[in-house]
């Protein structure tokens, strides 16, 4: 069964939809990635699943539930944790109460989470005490993915995990993705480093104006010369 699936969706902001018929399916412990131009409706399509933007048409269903429409923090309780691509942690917070916050809807012991956290990102846990602030932009997405796991989602969304990151912290930031989709919560991305994106995935979704274009394993997505051309910069 598909943990998510997305259905023919139509939505936007409140002026023309700006999603025209967006579908997409999560298996349980896969990772897909969606991949397309600029201003294709990507984040709007990330938001709409998470329930930050209005679906006037089709249906989203996670876990088997539809859950068009319901608000975000019902979500999130759910089991859906999404980052957005930008503000995505407490800047005046310290790493530590960054990751609890993430945890605001558990009771009880957080140890465990946070180790579990720490085993992912060692780094942070060296940090507990610094200002999210003033972390490298590679910490500061490692602390937006660690919050977004300490309600161990079944499912992490993650916009643009690796935007405006050095070669060498793209390549740690999806090694990790890669690990963490391995260990139990399935991830969907979007992803401008398509290439790269493209390898690590099962399954990947071209989005062009709002609407699917194609779809296929990432492999096949990256062999597909068609896609390469448009896409992918040849
Ligand atoms: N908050 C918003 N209000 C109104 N329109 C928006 C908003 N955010 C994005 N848009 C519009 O939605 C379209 C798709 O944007 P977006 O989903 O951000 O694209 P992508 O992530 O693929 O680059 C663009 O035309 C953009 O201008
Ligand atoms: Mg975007």
């Amino acid at each position: 069964m598909s943990l998510l699936e997305v259905t023919n969706i139509h939505g936007g902001y409140g002026g023309a939809d700006i999603l025209k018929g967006v579908n997409m399916r999560v298996v349980d412990g896969g990772l897909a990635v969606i991949i397309g131009p600029n201003g294709a409706g990507k984040s709007t399509a990330m938001k709409a699943i998470a329930g930050l933007v209005k679906i006037n048409r089709g249906t989203v269903t996670f876990q088997g539930q539809d859950v068009t429409g319901m608000r975000a923090d019902k979500l999130t309780g759910m089991g859906l944790s999404y980052v957005p691509q930008e503000r995505n942690v407490f800047p005046t917070l310290t790493v530590l109460e960054n990751l609890e916050m993430g945890a605001f809807l558990v009771s009880g012991n957080l140890r465990p989470r946070l180790d579990r956290v720490y085993g992912i990102f060692p780094l942070l846990a060296e940090k507990t005490q610094m200002l999210a602030g003033n972390l490298s932009g590679g910490e500061r997405q490692m602390v937006a993915m660690g919050r977004a796991l300490m309600l161990e989602p079944k499912l992490l969304m993650l916009d643009e995990p690796t935007a405006g990151l050095s070669p060498k912290i793209t390549d740690m930031i999806f090694q990790k993705i890669k690990e963490i989709s391995e260990s139990g919560s399935a991830v969907l991305m979007v992803e401008q480093n398509a290439r790269h994106a493209l390898a690590l995935a099962d399954w990947a979704y071209v989005l062009v104006m709002g609407k699917n274009r194609f779809e296929d394993s990432g492999k096949a997505v990256l062999a597909n010369d068609e896609v390469a051309t448009m896409f992918l910069g040849g």
